[in-house]
């Protein structure tokens, strides 16, 4: 048993993304809460437009989640039980988004969680991600929407630090998702990111072609950093480009 062990973790050293056997289609699992999940998320968005044939995945946002409730609500355990599942056909990545993962409802000062627990929940996220097979990748919290003078209100700081410094700390690969939709939601302005709002006056959640969008910077920061997932990848160049440009796609 104790040598069986010692052998599996061997591999195990080494599964980040680069090793990737691009042979094999992905299987992903996104961890989040509501701005993951279906109905406000851009969960759905990724996995209906930004994922090739072959590849496949679920969407385990939960609204309401913080990185306490869905280890000890049951998400997690689908999580894991998932990735012995779609193992052994695809290279099963884990996004585990705490922003809003995590990050937005952690932030809330009656969730009970505080930035060190938020920590110590993403890297445990993450390592039994890759102790079950899987290849994590720690996502920073999607802005909200929410401007002042002009500027999107940057108020997921503490948390986007936190998943970076996790990430760095442990050699978990990540994609900083905060930066990348702040600096596109500032280049289109209120008034043409209020076309994304799940409700007129939600800021935070995204109506359907909000998901598909942020999904589509989500897709580009993933195979940006980590170039074997591309051929796991659909891409849509006209989107990218005029997500590039700050314009609205
Ligand atoms: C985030 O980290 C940067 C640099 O590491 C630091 O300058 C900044 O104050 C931090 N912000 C928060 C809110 O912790
Ligand atoms: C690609 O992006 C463009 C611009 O946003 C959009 O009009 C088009 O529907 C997208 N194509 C697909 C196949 O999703």
């Amino acid at each position: 048993m104790q040598v069986l062990a010692k052998l599996c973790l061997i591999p195990l050293a080494f599964a980040f993304p680069s090793q990737r056997r691009a042979d094999r289609p992905v299987y992903w699992l996104l961890a989040g809460d509501s701005t993951t999940a279906p109905k406000g998320g851009w969960g759905d968005g990724f996995l209906a437009t930004t994922v090739a044939p072959g590849s496949s995945g679920h969407n385990y946002g939960h609204s309401g989640a913080t990185t306490a409730s869905f280890r000890s609500g049951g998400d997690w355990a689908k999580v894991i039980a998932d990735i012995g599942t779609f193992k052994k056909d695809y290279e099963v990545y884990v996004t585990i988004q705490a922003i809003t993962l995590f990050g937005h409802n952690d932030q809330k000062s009656n969730s009970g969680v505080t930035l060190d627990q938020y920590k110590t929940n993403l890297q445990q996220f993450a390592a039994e991600s890759k102790s079950a097979g899987a290849t994590p990748i720690l996502v920073t919290p999607l802005t909200r929407r929410t401007f002042k003078d002009g500027k999107v209100v940057e108020n997921l700081a503490e948390q986007r630090n936190a998943t970076i410094s996790v990430a760095q700390a442990n050699s978990i690969g990540f994609i900083d998702l905060t930066l990348k939709s702040e600096n596109y939601v500032n280049a289109l302005g209120q008034s043409v990111v209020s076309r994304y709002n799940y409700q007129p006056e939600d800021w935070t959640h995204l109506n359907e072609w909000g998901g598909v969008v942020f999904a589509r910077i989500v897709s580009d920061l993933l195979v940006g950093k980590f170039p074997v997932l591309k051929a796991a990848t659909k891409a849509n160049e006209t989107m990218s480009a005029l997500i590039e440009a700050g314009k609205p796609a």
